[in-house]
């Protein structure tokens, strides 16, 4: 038993003849609502306050390039701004997002093939909200909802925090596998369970670094169709392709069947916190009224900028400026991995985005590595952080698209002795991944639907951005 005694806010003091309470780190513990059980922060995150300090290279955070941008022009556009138009500018808006923005952001969508118009928008803070908000409209506790295997991150958080099951589906290199999602969905409906949405990040996933091909797009449209399940498309990195033109957006294919998520937050600025959800008119209409009960409005100002850096700056240059800048990342680590990674790695080749999937050799536990990798200089995100459940400890997430190339060659070399020590270790002793399952390590993605109607979904990261933020 600790020492210490706490008592509730509020509580007579410790003389008084109440019985004395268990101590808890947290008084408040009792009095959560159950869905912030699912709000759990994880073990390693003290590792990332460690993995910020300068001697750590870092490939764990998807942190955007932002000293790409033009600084200079973006803080003049700003101070005009507010110079010409501040009092609308630092004014409340409307819930459903400025109208000039939402025409911008048509503009924007139509480089993926899709048409839409600028009422069927609804501005959100950066895509995570939008994610946040479809959740709280659809999602019952619960409720199963199906995503990747392995999913980003934030959405696994937000899924966890509104009580949903997460059912993966298994991806491969071509993403998501059409016959294993119809295999999911015939499963669940024999066990009486339908699943509220397919959540999908189809171009250079995060944080699988593949992209759905096309063929596969108009598979999976069809099965969704089929089962008459609504498919979250969430797509932030779809314009930073590094080869030929972006992928057609699954909504580009069915305006009724997709909700689309954007953002600026990769060919902008995240700081900025704009992004929207595209989306037919009844599901729109609860945005709108979820929105306006979460922030009352998003911020003019920001909305305003975004605008304002459509209409005047050179944007499609500048994705290009990031396109560029991100291959040559690309390039720089899957050099580095070819050089220097021990026989039984393998990774993925992505065609644009931020991110490389690792596996690791058979019985190395990417989340037991961790504190070697930190002692070692270097840190990554385990496979755990991108799965509801037990899956993805056999993997690691990489991510290019923030540190300078020479760090990038100096952080795999690092990652790459930290790994052999880590194999000369377990082929002496043995591995206690491989003594806790008897089995080899998974197959390129991990395994399929671990989370099966278990406990609600428990995202390694649910907790929002760190110093190294993890997304
Ligand atoms: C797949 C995916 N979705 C959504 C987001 C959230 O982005 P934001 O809220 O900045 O728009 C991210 C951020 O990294 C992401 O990778």
């Amino acid at each position: 038993m600790p020492s210490e005694q706490r008592l509730p806010v509020g509580s007579p003091q410790p003389h008084s003849s109440l019985p004395p309470r268990p101590s808890r780190t947290d008084p408040y513990l009792e009095r959560y609502a159950a869905r912030a059980r699912g709000m759990v922060a994880s073990e390693i995150r003290a590792l990332f306050a460690v993995a910020a300090r300068p001697e750590v290279v870092s490939l764990a955070g998807g942190m955007p390039y932002i000293p790409a941008l033009p600084l200079d022009a973006v803080g003049e556009m700003a101070g005009q701004l507010v110079a010409d138009r501040g009092a609308v500018a630092l004014q409340y808006g409307s819930g459903q997002g400025d109208p000039g923005l939402r025409e911008g952001i048509c503009d924007v969508m139509s480089l993926e093939g899709i048409r839409a118009h600028p009422d069927e928008i609804v501005v959100t803070v950066g895509s995570q909200q939008a994610l946040d908000l479809l959740t709280r409209i659809f999602v019952d506790p619960g409720d199963v909802v199906l995503a990747e295997g392995p999913s980003y991150v934030g959405a696994l958080g937000t899924f966890a925090s509104y009580e949903a099951n997460v059912v993966h589906v298994p991806m491969d290199d071509h993403g998501l596998i059409p016959e294993a999602l119809a295999e999911t969905i015939g499963r669940l409906a024999a066990a009486g369970r339908q699943p509220k949405f397919l959540y999908t990040c189809p171009s250079f996933h995060n944080p699988a670094g593949v992209t759905l091909d096309q063929p596969r797009r108009a598979a999976v449209l069809d099965v969704c169709q089929r089962a008459g399940l609504p498919v979250i498309e969430d797509n932030p990195y779809g314009l930073l392709g590094f080869d030929g033109e972006p992928s057609r957006a699954l909504r580009a294919d069915d305006p009724d069947g997709v909700i689309y998520l954007g953002t600026f937050s990769k060919t902008i600025a995240p700081g900025l916190r704009v992004g929207w959800a595209l989306a037919p008119a009844g599901v729109r209409d609860k945005l709108v009224l979820a929105a306006e009960s979460a922030v009352l409005c998003h911020s003019s100002l920001a909305q305003l900028m975004v605008r304002e850096y459509l209409a005047s700056q050179p944007w499609r240059e500048q994705v290009k400026v990031f396109r560029e800048l991100y291959r040559e990342r690309r390039d720089t680590m899957l050099d580095a991995l070819h050089a220097a990674m021990p026989a039984g790695c393998r990774w993925t080749s992505p065609g644009g985005g931020f991110y490389v999937w690792l596996g690791l050799p058979p019985g190395i536990d990417a989340k037991a590595m961790l504190p070697r990798a930190i002692a070692g200089r270097v840190a990554y995100v385990p496979g755990t952080g991108f799965y509801a459940g037990q899956g993805g400890r056999d993997h690691l997430r990489l991510s290019y698209c923030f540190p300078e190339p020479s760090r990038i060659r100096e952080g795999v070399r690092r990652l790459a002795e930290v790994i052999t020590a880590e194999v000369d270790l377990w082929s002496t002793f043995g591995s206690p991944a491989q003594a806790e399952s008897g089995a080899p390590a998974q197959a390129e993605f991990g395994s399929p639907a671990q989370a099966e109607f278990g406990s609600p979904a428990q995202a390694e990261f649910s907790a929002p951005a760190q110093a190294d933020s993890v997304q």
